[in-house]
């Protein structure tokens, strides 16, 4: 049987990541490329680190991009975490141009959270489910029956007078050395508020800090259920795989 893959990049605002993704199982099937976003992280200075990324495997084919800010019909619409050079710029073009194949694209959060309820944690969860990154920003993907409402942008929530991701993102837990126990006390917060206005069935927790989920997780309590990305750090770039052939 031969074996159906495209490859999925996952601009994030400290990672470039790549890899190629065998579509049934969401498993990498090419090593798991990582380079530092270049700083700052302007388009052409982008598109080179996603040209290596995608060179380090020697793939050609269909690319799927996940990359951290709204994107509408290919276009950057916010740029949080990113160079604002890329606000209204054509993010599929660009790549497509520089990589010379098919290039489809979406916000991160909601790749992450379309690899989660095909292959991983949300496999036949209905309701309304929702995906949040924990990393450089807050990113989220919600879900209503398995459809995605893209370009959520929850983690710009204004709480208690401050942008929720500039307090509760993984980032910020570095940035301030907080302890897992005081991180924990503003994710709180931010879960309560994130659950009081969607009332969620499912909360799935995902970024690279999602592999320390035991440290952070039970000392969260919401009515939802609340468990971490099955597929781990990986799920941008599953996400992304997939979006390629939509
Ligand atoms: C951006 C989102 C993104 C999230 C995670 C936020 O700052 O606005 O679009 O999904 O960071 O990267």
């Amino acid at each position: 049987m031969r074996v159906s893959t495209a490859f999925g990049l996952d601009i994030g605002g400290t990672g470039i990541k790549g890899g190629v993704v065998d579509l049934a199982s969401g498993e990498l099937v090419s090593e798991r490329v990582r380079l530092d976003t270049p700083q700052p992280a302007t388009v052409a200075a982008v598109l080179d680190t996603a040209a290596a990324v995608v060179a380090q495997t020697g793939w050609s084919g269909p690319i799927g991009c996940a990359f951290p800010g709204v994107v509408k019909d290919g276009v950057v619409g916010s740029s949080a975490n990113i160079d604002d050079e890329w606000l209204g710029e054509h993010l599929e073009r660009h790549l497509a141009a520089r990589l010379n194949a098919p290039v489809r694209s979406l916000n991160d959060a909601d790749a992450a959270g379309l690899a989660e309820m095909r292959l991983g944690a949300g496999v036949e969860r209905d309701g309304v489910v929702m995906m949040l990154t924990l990393g450089t920003g807050i990113g989220s993907a919600l879900f209503v029956d398995g459809r995605l409402v893209p370009n959520t942008e929850l983690g710009h929530l204004e709480i208690d007078g401050a942008v929720a991701e500039s307090r509760a993102s993984a980032a910020a837990r570095e940035r301030e050395g907080l302890s897992y126990e005081e991180w924990a006390v503003r994710l709180q917060r931010y879960f309560s508020h994130v659950e009081q206005l969607f009332s969620p069935d499912l909360f799935i927790v995902g970024g690279g800090i999602s592999r320390k989920a035991d440290r952070f997780l039970p000392l969260i309590s919401v009515r939802a259920d609340l468990v971490p990305a099955r597929l781990r750090q990986n799920s941008g770039i599953v996400g992304a795989a997939l979006r390629s052939m939509e």
